[in-house]
C-alpha cells in the first residue's frame, strides 16, 4: 500500500500478504504454502520464523545465520531475569512475558529501525523463548534455565524448561505447535503490536502492546479456557451430559469451537489432534483426550451444519499436557505466544 493514513483515520487492518484462509474449504497458506504441505515436511520453526519475517524461504546459508541471530537472544541479561524472578510465583505467565519484555524495552533505547529490525526481530524471538522458559519455571518454584544448543529452537527451548534433553517425539510435538500457532492473519494482538510500532516505537514495546491485547480470554487465554472445560466434564463418560446441560440449552459455548472464518474443520485443529493422539498418551492428558474426542463428536454432530466445527484451540493443550507442561498460571497461552511474536 502506497497511501499513508495518518492518525490511522477509518483505518481497518484486516488484509496481510502472509496468510491465505479458504474458511469454506478448511485451507491455510503460509506465504503460498499449504500449511499440510509444510507440517508433512516437517519444517522447522526457524524456516517459518524466517518465512513470515522476510515473505521467502531460506537458503542453508540464511537460514544458519538467522539461527545464530536468534541464539543470542537466549542469553538474557541479569536484570531481566531478576525482573521475573523477583514476582510472585502465583503470577501468570504471559504477565511475566509482558514484565521481562519491558525489561528490555526500558534499556534498548532503539526506537524504530527499518534496517537493524530484522536481525533484532530474530534475537527478540530467542529472548521471547528465554524469558518463556525463566518465567513458567519461576511459576513451577524452580531456579532459572535459558535455552542453550543449536539442534533446533523448539528442543533448545524444552531442554531449558524441563532442565532435562527432550525425546524426539516431544520436540516434534512442540515444532509443530509452534508452526501451526504462527498463523497470523491479523489478530488483536498483531493489530495492538503494529499500532505500537506505527509510533515508531521499538519492537520490544511493539511486543508488550501485542501481549497486552493477547492474555485475554477471547484470544490467547482461549486455549486455557478449552482445557479447562475438558478438565471440568473430567470423564468421557460425563461429556453427554454436561453438552447438553451446557451447550445444548445455550448456557455455554463449547470452547474450541467455532471461527470467524473456518466455517469447517480448520486444518490446524485436525493436524494438533493427530499429534494430541501420539503425545497425550498417558495419565490426565491421555483421559481427557477421550473427553475432547466425545465432546468433538457431540459438537459436530449438533453444530456442524451451522459451520461451526473444532479450532486450533480444541486440541492444543492437549498436546502442551502431552509434552508435560501444567495447566496451570496461564502457561498455555505462554507457549501459544511464543509461535506469534515471529510476526
Ligand atoms: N459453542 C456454541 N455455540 C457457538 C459456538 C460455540 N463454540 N460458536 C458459535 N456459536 C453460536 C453462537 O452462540 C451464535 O448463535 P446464535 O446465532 O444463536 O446467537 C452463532 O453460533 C454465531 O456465533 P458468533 O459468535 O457470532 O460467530 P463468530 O463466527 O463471530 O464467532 C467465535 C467465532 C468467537 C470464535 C465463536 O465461535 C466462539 O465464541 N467460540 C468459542 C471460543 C473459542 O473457541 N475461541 C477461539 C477462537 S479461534 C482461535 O483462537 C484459534
Amino acid at each position: 500500500m502506497d497511501d499513508v493514513i495518518k492518525g490511522l483515520e477509518d483505518v481497518n487492518i484486516k488484509w496481510t500478504r502472509l496468510t491465505s484462509v479458504d474458511g469454506e474449504k478448511g485451507i491455510l497458506r503460509y506465504v503460498g504454502y499449504d500449511i499440510e504441505e509444510i507440517v508433512d515436511k516437517r519444517a522447522s520453526a526457524e524456516e517459518i520464523q524466517y518465512l513470515f519475517l522476510n515473505g521467502e524461504l531460506p537458503t542453508g546459508e540464511e537460514l544458519e545465520r538467522f539461527k545464530e541471530k536468534l541464539e543470542e537472544g537466549y542469553d538474557l541479561p541479569d536484570y531481566v531475569i531478576n525482573s521475573i524472578t523477583g514476582m510472585p510465583r502465583s503470577s501468570d505467565v504471559v504477565g511475566l512475558q509482558m514484565q521481562g519484555m519491558s525489561s528490555l524495552a526500558a534499556t534498548s533505547h532503539l526506537g524504530w529501525n527499518a534496517e537493524s529490525n530484522r536481525d533484532l526481530a530474530a534475537k527478540v524471538i530467542g529472548q521471547m523463548a528465554a524469558i518463556t522458559s525463566v518465567s513458567i519455571r519461576h511459576v513451577l518454584g524452580k531456579k532459572p534455565e535459558l535455552p542453550w544448543g543449536s539442534d533446533g529452537f523448539s528442543k533448545s527451548f524444552l531442554r531449558a524448561v524441563f532442565d532435562k534433553e527432550p525425546t524426539e517425539k516431544q520436540a516434534w510435538a512442540m515444532n509443530t505447535v509452534n508452526v501451526l500457532y504462527m498463523d497470523p492473519e491479523v489478530p488483536a494482538s498483531t493489530s495492538a503490536g503494529l499500532v505500537a510500532v506505527s509510533t515508531l516505537a521499538d519492537l520490544y514495546s511493539g511486543v508488550v502492546a501485542a501481549l497486552a491485547a493477547f492474555k485475554g480470554p477471547m484470544h490467547g487465554g482461549a486455549v486455557d479456557q478449552a482445557v479447562q472445560q475438558l478438565i471440568d466434564i473430567g470423564d468421557p463418560e460425563n461429556a453427554e451430559e454436561w453438552f447438553n446441560k451446557n451447550v445444548v440449552l445455550g448456557k455455554k459455548k463449547l470452547m474450541g469451537f467455532g471461527h470467524r472464518v473456518y466455517k469447517t474443520y480448520d486444518p490446524r485443529a485436525r493436524i494438533l489432534g493427530s499429534v494430541a493422539d501420539l503425545v497425550a498418551l498417558t495419565g490426565d492428558s491421555a483421559r481427557l483426550l477421550q473427553v475432547a474426542k466425545a465432546l468433538e463428536k457431540l459438537g459436530i454432530s449438533t453444530m456442524g451444519t451451522r459451520g461451526i466445527y473444532p479450532n486450533a484451540d480444541f486440541y492444543s493443550g492437549l498436546v502442551y499436557m502431552g509434552i508435560g507442561f501444567p495447566p496451570s498460571n496461564g502457561i498455555y497461552p505462554a507457549l501459544f505466544a511464543i509461535s506469534r511474536v515471529s510476526l
